[in-house]
């Protein structure tokens, strides 16, 4: 079996990785909190790969971050109801949900790059 032809010239492998891994600093201003990142995979399962839903479950990366911040915080103090959000919400301290609520923001507007 042959190599990808990009093998055969380790260097320019090199150079693609270095450009891929500075990639996220130079496009989004705010860092990513690393809970934010690590909330976002539990939101996953139910609301799918960075929030894009494809079933019944609502997609959050179409939620602006303050009415994402706003449908948290509701959940949490019971004023909206739902099924199991409310559950959820309350595992989430108000730094959490500005972690996740700061992770959902800057793959949105990575996206619209
Ligand atoms: C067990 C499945 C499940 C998990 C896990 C889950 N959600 Fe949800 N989410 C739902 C459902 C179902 C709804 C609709 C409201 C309800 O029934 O509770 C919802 C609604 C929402 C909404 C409101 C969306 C809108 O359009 O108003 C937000 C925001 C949200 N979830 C955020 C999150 C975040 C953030 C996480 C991770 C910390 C998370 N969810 C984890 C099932 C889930």
């Amino acid at each position: 079996m042959r190599l990808a032809p990009v093998l055969h010239h380790p260097q320019q492998l090199f150079v693609l990785l270095a450009g891929l891994l500075a990639a996220p600093a130079l496009v989004s201003a705010a860092p990513i909190p690393t809970r934010g990142v690590a909330w976002a995979q539990a939101c996953a399962a139910c609301h799918g790969p960075d929030g894009r839903s494809q079933g019944t479950i609502p997609a959050l990366d179409t939620l602006s971050p303050e009415d994402f911040r706003t449908a948290m915080r509701a959940f949490r103090t019971e004023e909206r109801q739902g099924t199991v959000m409310n559950q959820i919400a309350k595992g989430l301290s108000e730094a959490d949900i500005e972690a996740v609520t700061t992770y959902f923001a800057a793959i949105q507007s990575r996206r619209r790059q």
